[in-house]
């Protein structure tokens, strides 16, 4: 497996779990292949089918969606976790076709932790991002996620907080601070800033694991624009980042360099008055 390229979640579930001769899945097969799992597999399973009550507030699904975000979220897309990376497949989409021909939620889990250990090696994914019982909950989490409609409910809904939803950040004495979302989602705290005109240091604090940079370029030009950046910070992750411009009245757009962020969201608005 290490050695094969990228391919489709779909035929890898399919190699786990061939498919039977008549093409039909029963019940009673699903749960001869429960029964014969350890019991925590079975609780799983249970909890996968619907029938805990308490599903968002499961501890583990907390533990798995807040590493999902930080640890994957920056490659991967996942509506429920609200995540939108494109480096690597987008996973509602990749577990979209194995899930409609009828394969169990509990083989997406499978996968999700093989290709933790087992990433292609000339591929973008690092290794063992997380292990042990985190890299458990995170294949639960992706298990429980992947291409079901709706929103996340309970505890689970407040796991992690919404990207962007900070207060705006103002400019004091030339000095002006937008961070960058601290549990590695692709997105500034704040979507929106204002300063005077003159000298002012933008400064970038990251603490998450992601790596980014802030670029300032003129107008308002939101998640797609392809202006020329008037200037640009350093990549960093687990830092904080400076760029002094000085800035004449108007419109700007703050956004991160690194592929795919801007238009996963990594942007905001500058008012310069
Ligand atoms: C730096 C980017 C990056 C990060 C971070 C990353 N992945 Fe991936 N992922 C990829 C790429 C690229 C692929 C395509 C196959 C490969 O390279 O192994 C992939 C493939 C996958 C697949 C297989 C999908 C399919 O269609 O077969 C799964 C599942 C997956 N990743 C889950 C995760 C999980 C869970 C995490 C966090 C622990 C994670 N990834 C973190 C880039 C990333």
């Amino acid at each position: 497996m290490a050695n094969v390229p990228a391919e489709s979640a779909a035929r890898r579930v399919s190699q786990c779990r061939p498919a039977p001769a008549d093409g039909r899945r029963t019940c009673a097969s699903a749960r001869t292949r429960r029964a014969a799992g350890a019991l925590a597999l079975a609780a799983l399973a249970l909890a996968a089918g619907g029938c805990s009550v308490k599903g968002g507030d499961n501890p583990n699904l907390i533990l798995g969606k807040q590493a999902f975000v930080a640890k994957c979220g920056s490659c991967h897309t996942l509506a429920r976790a609200s995540t939108k990376g494109i480096v690597g497949p987008n996973l509602d989409e990749a577990f979209h076709q194995a899930l409609a021909e009828g394969e169990g939620r509990s083989t997406i889990r499978g996968v999700v932790e093989m290709q933790i250990k087992n990433p292609n090696p000339e591929g973008a994914m690092p290794k063992d991002l997380v292990s042990g019982s985190l890299a458990r909950d995170v294949a639960e989490y992706v298990e429980q996620s992947a291409s079901k409609p709706g929103k996340d409910t309970g505890l689970l809904a407040s796991a992690v907080p919404a990207p962007g939803a900070g207060k705006p950040a103002v400019e004091k004495a030339g000095k002006l601070e937008i961070d960058a979302n601290p549990e590695g989602q692709l997105a500034y705290q704040a979507s929106s800033a204002s300063a005077s005109a003159g000298p002012v240091t933008l400064t970038m604090a990251n603490m998450s694991g992601v790596t980014h940079n802030i670029a300032l370029e003129a107008g308002a030009g939101g998640a797609n624009a392809k202006g020329t950046a008037i200037a640009a910070s350093s990549f960093i992750c687990k830092g904080s980042t400076s760029i002094n411009v000085t800035l004449k009245p108007g419109t700007y757009t703050y956004f991160c360099q690194v592929p795919g962020h801007r238009a996963a969201g990594m942007y905001g608005t500058l008012t310069v008055k």
